[in-house]
């Protein structure tokens, strides 16, 4: 599974590269906001900045929400650098622009999926991800992990190359559990990346380990 991570921070960023574990980012226009990045030539500077970070894939989204928009949008931001992918959200127009973009061989990103046939429509026009929102369905009782399993499901019966990036992940379990779904990318904050890391056998095991290092040299 690949990792991506969730911020338009850059020094988070870095930190996730840093760690050799990072696939790619994904950006929306609040994480952008986030950070103070407004304007057209800042929004670009910024990209720019996190495609120089990272070897590949940096979801760029578009604000426009009519077909004509999407489509100058996403020519633009896809200009910045080879990395961009042209983050679309799932409207009517957008399945247009996610198709159109696929004709131009220009990667893009579904966003803001809530449901397989969201996920099938999406496919179908030629999406090179989509985002399916898993914390975001907890919040509102309904099973986000569900939702990879259907959309992992779909896909593999009739061999989309579409990708399945589980978004709005919020803790380990939800990553652990997108890995053993087949989800083939999880998009994720820092802090759920690093917390992988954490076990207190681990911890006490290294601190033993050293501590008998230690006592047998005479230290
Ligand atoms: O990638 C989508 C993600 O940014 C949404 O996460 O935590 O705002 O639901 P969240």
């Amino acid at each position: 599974m690949k990792f991506f991570i969730d911020t338009a921070n850059l020094s988070e960023i870095r930190e996730a590269y840093d760690l050799g574990v990072l696939d790619g980012v994904t950006t929306n226009p609040s994480l952008m906001a986030k950070e103070g990045i407004t304007g057209d030539e800042n929004v670009k500077a910024h990209y720019k900045a996190i495609c120089d970070i990272v070897d590949d894939k940096v979801s760029a989204e578009v604000i426009a929400t009519d077909y004509e928009g999407m489509i100058r949008e996403g020519k633009e931001l896809a200009k910045i650098d080879d990395k961009i992918v042209v983050k679309i959200p799932m409207i009517r127009d957008g399945v247009k622009a996610l198709k159109y973009f696929k004709s131009e061989g220009i990667r893009t990103n579904c966003t803001l999926i809530f449901s397989s046939g969201q996920a099938l429509l999406a496919a179908k026009a030629g999406a090179s991800y989509v985002s399916p929102f898993i914390g975001r369905l907890d919040d509102i009782s309904y099973d986000g992990l569900e939702l990879i399993g259907q959309i992992v499901h779909i896909y593999g019966n009739y061999g989309y190359e579409t990708e399945v990036l589980a978004a709005s992940i919020r803790h380990t379990m939800h990553l652990i559990k997108c890995a053993e779904i087949g989800a083939d990318v999880a998009t994720c904050p820092l802090k759920v990346i690093t917390g992988l890391l954490k076990h207190p056998l681990t911890d006490s095991g290294l601190a033993q380990f050293l501590a008998d290092h230690a006592k047998a040299a005479g230290k």
